[in-house]
């Protein structure tokens, strides 16, 4: 797979199957992380910081509001946050071990991280799209979309520019 840190273009014509896209995307690269070699880490790291801060901004700032205010799963919504600074913590955990060069800990990290992110995926794919796609009215499914892809295209021109 090309590595480009800028790159998770929205996929799909509806908001959640642009995020089951973009976990494939992400699980392709956790995939990758399991087994590559130290020299290739630092790259696919910064891919997956790329993609996650794309993939976790659309979920904060559209997604679990929306869980939270149609498909009334506020507890839901919020472990869904809590779940995303877990994994952010352990990121830059990672990074920490990496530039200390401390092996050990550094697989440690950086299985919790791939565990941590499967998990949270594979929640998601189980249980909040699927309350979203049984809660949200069609009127309010397109808005959702149409606000997805504007947020995506806004997202990717600043990370372009920045
Ligand atoms: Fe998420
Ligand atoms: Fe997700």
């Amino acid at each position: 797979m090309k590595h480009d840190t800028t790159l998770l273009p929205a996929r799909g014509d509806d908001a959640v199957e642009i995020l089951l896209n973009d976990h494939r995307v992400i699980r392709g690269l956790l995939d990758e992380l399991g087994e590559t070699a130290k020299g290739k880490l630092n790259d696919i790291l910064e891919c997956l910081k790329g993609v996650l801060t794309i993939h976790n901004a659309t979920e904060e700032n559209l997604i679990y509001p929306a869980l939270n205010k149609a498909a009334g799963s506020r507890l839901e919504a919020q472990h869904l946050y809590h779940e995303t600074a877990e994994a952010d913590t352990l990121m830059f955990e990672i990074s920490t071990a990496l530039a200390e060069g401390d092996e050990e800990e550094l697989s440690a990290r950086i299985q919790s991280f791939v565990d941590a992110v499967r998990h949270h995926m594979d929640e998601e794919e189980r249980k909040a799209l699927p309350r979203l796609r049984e809660n949200v009215e069609a009127p309010d499914r397109k808005r959702l979309t149409d606000s997805v892809k504007k947020f995506r295209s806004a997202m990717h021109f600043d990370l372009a520019t920045a």
